[in-house]
């Protein structure tokens, strides 16, 4: 079966979606996102995603283009569509089309798209049996990376960077040397028994997965702490990890030339996995 995609009220083949050269998402990455991971064919935390949606969109001074009741229809049908057991729906919302002027448009309505990938389980695990490598880079981004935008620039050359250095992800350094969040992921570390992650503030995302991990560490008494670390606090961790809709509970074995415990998952990483499957909200469709 042909890949279906949402653009703007209709389903289209993958291959013939388009939108606007006018959109202002992409010539001023004006506009919002997110990323529901589908486990099983449901969706994994739903509200909490539609919930940060909102919020981005609030901030940017945007509408939801559709009822959120329609909205979960669509995401619904291009999950079915689309036959997603294991991946995820990427959902994107413009400012809309118009001509180019920086300031908003009047009266224009929001572009919406909606993508979905199926993502290979065995993937996922064997990345998770080896773990990931990591390498830091300065944090680039503008001051509110709270909100899901799509001005991604900084994060898109992050990421290409860590690839160059044979890592996975990238994470960002502020100009005190502290640890922000991974390009496209939280960052934690596990030293002295804690598991440590920065606090939420307008300098880090505030991920879905992080809360939902959260949740489930404190239903197993699993020590936590949020609060700022840095590559000393790095070299002195015995485990360390990356969370995101798309990763789940990921350890990270190498951050440079820091060796993370052993150089291969910690006897933790099963405990934190575990702790975060078991405190999603799974949605049926
Ligand atoms: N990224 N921090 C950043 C900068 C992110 O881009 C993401 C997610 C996260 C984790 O958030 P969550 O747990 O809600 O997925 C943190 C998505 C997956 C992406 O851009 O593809």
């Amino acid at each position: 079966m042909s890949r279906v995609v949402f653009v703007n009220g209709e389903y289209l083949p993958y291959e013939n979606s388009k939108v606007h050269i006018e959109d202002r998402g992409y010539q001023f990455a004006d506009g919002v996102y997110e990323v529901f991971a589908v486990i099983d064919n449901k969706l994994a935390d739903y509200d909490a995603h539609m919930s940060r949606l909102l919020r981005s969109l609030s901030e940017l001074n945007m509408k939801l283009p559709y009822s959120k009741k329609s909205i979960f229809f669509h995401i619904s049908n291009i999950v079915k569509h689309n036959l997603i057991s294991n991946g995820l729906v990427y959902l994107q919302i413009s400012r809309g089309v118009a001509s180019r002027d920086f300031k908003f448009p009047n009266n224009t309505k929001s572009s919406l798209i909606i993508i979905g990938k199926n993502m290979s389980l065995d993937e996922h695990t064997n990345a998770f049996d080896k773990g990931i490598n990591v390498s830091t880079t300065r944090d680039l981004r503008w001051k509110r990376v709270d909100i899901k935008s799509l001005n991604l620039l900084a994060p898109v050359l992050a990421k290409q960077a860590a690839y160059e250095k044979n890592c996975q992800e990238s994470w960002l350094l502020d100009d005190d040397g502290y640890i922000t969040e991974g390009s496209s992921s939280n960052a934690w570390i596990y030293r002295d028994g804690t598991l440590i992650t920065r606090p939420v503030s307008n300098s880090i995302l505030n991920g879905i997965t992080r809360s939902t991990l959260i949740r489930g560490l404190k239903k197993r008494k699993i020590k936590y702490k949020e609060a700022k670390f840095n590559l000393d606090d790095v070299k002195k961790s015995s485990e360390a990890f990356i969370t995101s809709a798309t990763q789940h509970v990921m350890p990270v074995v190498r951050v440079n030339s820091i060796k993370i415990g052993k150089g291969v998952p910690g006897p933790r990483a099963l405990d934190f996995s575990a702790a975060y499957m078991e405190s999603l909200k799974l949605t049926e469709l």
